[in-house]
C-alpha cells in the first residue's frame, strides 16, 4: 500500500487514504472489553492509539457485537480526547482530574499509560476477574487494572496493582482504585454527612460542572463526617423502585476521596480511591501496590434494587458469616458505665439468662491496674484485668456464663492509648504525636501507630491473648475513639506513607486475627458510626451505626444505613435513650440484629414479658430479617409513618415494621401501605406481632392474596397510641 501511494502524483489524496487506512487497521484490531454483570455492562475499548477508554456504563445488550458500536453513542464533543479514559494519567495530554499522578525516579512528572494485554478469569459461576495491564512507554511503570464482577449480583469491584522497575522510589502522588464515566442529562448525588451521634444525614443535589469531592482526613475513625458511600442518579433523583442509580462504596477505612466532575461534553467522570492529601506514597522499584477495592452496583429500578443487590453481596462475599446466624445479647454499657465489680456482672448474666438473649457482652472499664480504667481519661493500652473490679479475671465471668447457659463477650480499643497508662510510659515511640509539638486529644487518647509491625504484634496480641486464656469467649467489640491528630509516625521513614500504612497496618492485624478465628463474632465500632465502610466490614460480623440509640433518631439512623448495609450487620440496641415505652425502642432494634443495654432489673413486670417474648418473636423473624430481601415502603422523611419489610428468600415469612414518625395530631397511616416481594399467586396470613401485654390489635388476623398485600395494601393502623405496629405475613398454605 505504501508503495504505491509514495507517488508524488497522489500527494493530494495520500491523507484522505493514511486516515481510512488507520481506521480500517483500527476497526481490525480495536479491542471492545465488555464487563458484564447480570442487567448491566461496563464497556471498555482500545482505541487506535492503545489507549483504554469507558465508551459505555447502563443495561447489557444482548448482542455482545453491539458495543463495538457504543462509542460513537457516546456523547464526546470537541476537544475531549481523554476525558472518557478508564485511568487518567497526569503530565502528559490529559489535563483533567487524574486517576494517577507520580513522580517518577528522575524526577519526572508525567505519566502516558496504554493497553498491553487483558486477561478474564473466571473464578465461579457467579465471579469472574478481569485484569487489563497498562504500561507506559518511556518509563518501566505499569499498572494492572482489576474489575472483579459479581454477576448475579450486579456488584463490580474495582482496585488497580502498581509497580515499576525505576531505577530508584517513585513517588505516587495520586492512586485511585476506580475511574468510571457516566453519560446522561443530569446527576443526583446522595451523600451523607455526620458527627458523634448524628450519623447518616443525608443530603441530595444535583451535580454541575466542576469537582465535587467527598472525602475524609481524619485517618481513623474516618467515616466521623462523612462516609465513604453515594448514591448517583441518572437524569432524575430515583426512587425506591424506578430510576437509574449507582451505589459507590469505597472499600477503605481511612483517608480516601471521591471526586464527582461533570465534565465539558455533560458526561460524569467518577474517581474514587485512597485521599492522596499529606499522603504521597513512596514505592520502591519491583513492589506490588495494591489499592483498595471500590465496589459499585447500577440499577434502572430505582434505589431498593441497587440496595437488595449490595446487602446479597455483602451478605454473600463481604462480611464475616454473612450467610450465618446472628447473637442477641445483652450490654452493660449504659447499664453500668464504667461502676461495675464481677458481682454486679455475675448479676448482669442472670438478667443475659432472664431475659433470653445469647450473650453477655461486658463493655469499656474492665482493665487497667497501675492506672484503672474508671473513666475515660486514663488505663487504654493497659489490657490487664483490673483487680479491684475482676480480682478472679475474665475466667470468672465466662465461668459464670457457662453456668447461666449464654455466652460472653467484651469490649477493647486496641489501637488506642491514653497518656496517663503505662503503655505509653514504656512506648512513647509507638504512639502517633508530632515529637515537638503539644498533643492533643480526642476523647482523652491518641492512637497507636499502626504502621509500626511492632505496633500491629502488640494489638494481634492484646486480641489473641484474650482468646487464649480464655478459650470460651464468644464476641469482641472493637472500638477506635479517636481521629489522628498531628500525624507523625516515629518508625516511618517516609512519614507520607503514614496515613495509608496506618490503615494497611490495621488490616494487617485483623487478616491475622481471622486467620486464627475465622468465624467470631466481632463488632465494628467507631464511638457509634466513625468507621463503616466495605473494607473494614470484610473483617466483622456487625457494625455499631452510631452511639445515639434513642430510637426516633434509629429510625432515620437505620435507614439510611440500609441503602449500603444488609440488617444483619445493623447492630441496634435497646437503650434508655428517649421518652418512646420499651414497645417502641425493641420495634426498632428488631429491624437490625438486636441487643439491649438497659438494666433489666428494673423493667416492670409487663415489659420484662413484652422483651421476653419480643427476642421470641424476633428468633421467628429472623431468617427474614438476617438473611432475606428487604423493601423500603414509606419513607420516613416524606411520611408521617416509616414502614420497611424483609422477605424471606422462599416468599413464606416476612415481617412488616411501621412507626410513627411525626408526633403532630392526628398524624398516623391514613391509608393503606402497599407491601413488596411477596408472591402474587401465594395466600399469606396477616396478624399483628410483638403485643405489648394486656394490648388488643385493632388489626383483624385475616388472609390475602400476594397479589391483593402488593396492589392495595394493608393499613397497619399506626397512631397515637398505636406508635409501632408490627405486622408477621406468613404462608398460608
Ligand atoms: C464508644 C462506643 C460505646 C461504648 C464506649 C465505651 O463511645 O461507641 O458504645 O463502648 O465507647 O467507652
Amino acid at each position: 500500500m505504501y508503495k504505491v501511494y509514495s507517488n508524488a502524483s497522489w500527494k493530494g489524496i495520500i491523507p484522505l487514504l493514511f486516515l481510512i487506512i488507520s481506521i480500517s487497521t483500527a476497526n481490525a484490531q480495536s479491542i471492545t472489553i465488555p464487563v458484564e454483570t447480570k442487567d448491566n455492562a461496563l464497556v471498555l475499548q482500545v482505541s487506535p492509539e492503545k489507549y483504554l477508554n469507558t465508551v459505555y456504563f447502563g443495561k447489557r445488550l444482548s448482542d455482545k457485537n453491539e458495543y463495538n458500536a457504543t462509542a460513537k453513542a457516546f456523547r464526546l464533543d470537541g476537544n475531549t480526547e481523554g476525558y472518557n479514559s478508564a485511568y487518567t494519567t497526569a503530565g502528559s495530554r490529559n489535563l483533567l482530574e487524574p486517576a494517577i499522578a507520580v513522580t517518577h525516579a528522575d524526577g519526572n512528572q508525567s505519566l502516558d499509560l496504554k493497553y498491553v494485554s487483558h486477561l478474564v478469569t473466571r473464578i465461579n459461576d457467579d465471579v469472574s476477574l478481569l485484569s487489563i495491564r497498562l504500561k507506559d512507554s518511556v518509563y518501566d511503570f505499569e499498572v494492572t487494572l482489576n474489575y472483579q464482577t459479581y454477576f448475579n449480583e450486579d456488584v463490580t469491584e474495582q482496585w488497580s496493582v502498581i509497580t515499576h522497575h525505576e531505577k530508584h522510589d517513585v513517588t505516587l502522588r495520586k492512586y485511585a482504585s476506580a475511574n468510571l464515566y457516566l453519560q446522561a442529562g443530569s446527576y443526583w448525588l446522595k451523600h451523607f454527612h455526620g458527627d458523634w451521634a448524628q450519623e447518616m444525614r443525608p443530603e441530595e443535589e444535583q451535580l454541575d460542572h466542576g469537582i465535587k469531592t467527598l472525602d475524609s482526613k481524619l485517618g481513623s475513625r474516618a467515616d466521623l463526617f462523612e462516609p465513604p458511600v453515594f448514591m448517583v442518579s441518572l437524569n432524575k433523583p430515583s426512587g425506591e423502585d424506578d430510576g437509574e442509580v449507582l451505589y459507590g462504596n469505597m472499600e477503605w477505612s481511612g483517608n480516601y476521596r471521591m471526586d464527582f466532575e461533570v465534565d465539558p461534553s455533560n458526561n460524569l467522570r467518577l474517581i474514587a480511591g485512597i485521599n492522596n492529601y499529606a499522603s504521597a506514597y513512596v514505592l520502591k522499584p519491583g513492589v506490588e501496590f495494591t489499592t483498595p477495592k471500590f465496589v459499585y452496583t447500577l440499577s434502572n429500578k430505582g434505589k431498593g434494587e441497587a440496595s437488595r443487590n449490595l446487602q446479597s453481596w455483602a451478605r454473600k462475599y463481604k462480611i464475616v458469616d454473612g450467610e450465618g446466624p446472628r447473637l442477641t445479647l445483652l450490654n452493660n454499657w449504659e447499664s453500668t458505665f464504667f461502676d461495675f465489680d464481677e458481682h454486679k456482672l455475675a448479676d448482669i448474666l442472670k438478667d443475659t439468662k432472664t431475659l433470653g438473649v445469647d450473650l453477655f457482652l461486658l463493655d469499656d472499664g474492665w482493665f487497667g491496674n497501675k492506672y484503672s480504667r474508671n473513666g475515660d481519661h486514663q488505663g487504654l493500652g493497659d489490657w490487664q484485668e483490673n483487680k479491684a473490679k475482676l480480682p478472679d479475671n475474665i475466667a470468672f465471668l465466662t465461668k459464670a456464663a457457662s453456668g447461666d447457659g449464654v455466652k460472653f463477650g467484651i469490649w477493647v480499643e486496641p489501637e488506642m492509648v491514653n497518656p496517663k497508662s503505662e503503655l505509653y510510659e514504656k512506648h512513647p515511640d509507638w504512639v502517633v504525636k508530632q515529637p515537638q509539638r503539644p498533643e492533643y486529644y480526642m476523647r482523652n487518647q491518641l492512637v497507636l501507630d499502626l504502621s509500626n509491625p511492632k505496633v500491629q504484634d502488640f494489638v494481634f496480641n492484646v486480641v489473641d491473648n484474650l482468646f487464649v486464656k480464655n478459650p470460651d469467649l464468644a464476641y469482641i467489640k472493637w472500638d477506635c475513639n479517636s481521629v489522628i491528630y498531628n500525624a507523625h509516625s516515629a518508625y516511618e521513614k517516609e512519614q507520607s506513607n503514614f496515613y495509608t500504612d496506618y490503615v494497611f497496618g490495621l488490616y494487617k492485624v485483623l487478616d491475622r486475627l481471622r486467620a486464627k478465628y475465622p468465624k467470631v463474632p466481632m463488632m465494628l465500632c467507631s464511638g457509634g458510626g466513625g468507621r463503616v465502610d466495605y473494607g473494614a466490614l470484610k473483617y466483622f460480623t456487625e457494625y455499631w451505626p452510631s452511639d445515639n440509640t434513642e430510637p426516633l433518631e434509629r429510625i432515620f439512623i437505620q435507614w439510611e444505613y440500609s441503602y449500603f448495609y444488609p440488617a444483619l450487620a445493623s447492630s441496634n440496641h435497646v437503650t434508655n435513650w428517649g421518652k418512646e415505652p420499651i414497645k417502641f425502642r425493641v420495634d426498632v432494634a428488631m429491624m437490625g440484629k438486636l441487643g439491649f443495654d438497659i438494666v433489666v432489673g428494673k423493667l416492670k413486670p409487663d415489659e420484662l414479658e413484652f422483651c421476653q417474648d419480643a427476642v421470641k418473636t424476633y428468633k421467628e423473624f429472623s431468617e427474614a430479617i438476617w438473611h432475606g430481601d428487604q423493601y423500603r415502603l414509606q419513607d420516613p422523611m416524606e411520611n408521617d409513618v416509616a414502614s420497611i419489610m424483609y422477605v424471606d428468600t422462599t416468599k413464606t415469612n416476612a415481617i412488616m415494621f411501621n412507626y410513627l414518625v411525626n408526633n403532630r395530631y392526628a398524624a398516623g397511616s391514613k391509608l393503606p401501605i402497599k407491601l413488596k416481594g411477596l408472591n402474587p399467586d401465594k395466600n399469606y396470613a396477616i396478624s399483628e406481632v410483638n403485643l405489648f401485654p394486656g394490648t388488643q390489635s385493632s388489626i383483624t388476623n385475616a388472609i390475602y392474596s400476594g397479589k391483593f398485600l402488593m396492589t392495595v395494601g394493608i393499613n397497619p393502623d399506626v397512631k397515637d397510641g398505636r406508635t409501632s405496629v408490627l405486622i408477621g405475613v406468613k404462608e398460608q398454605k
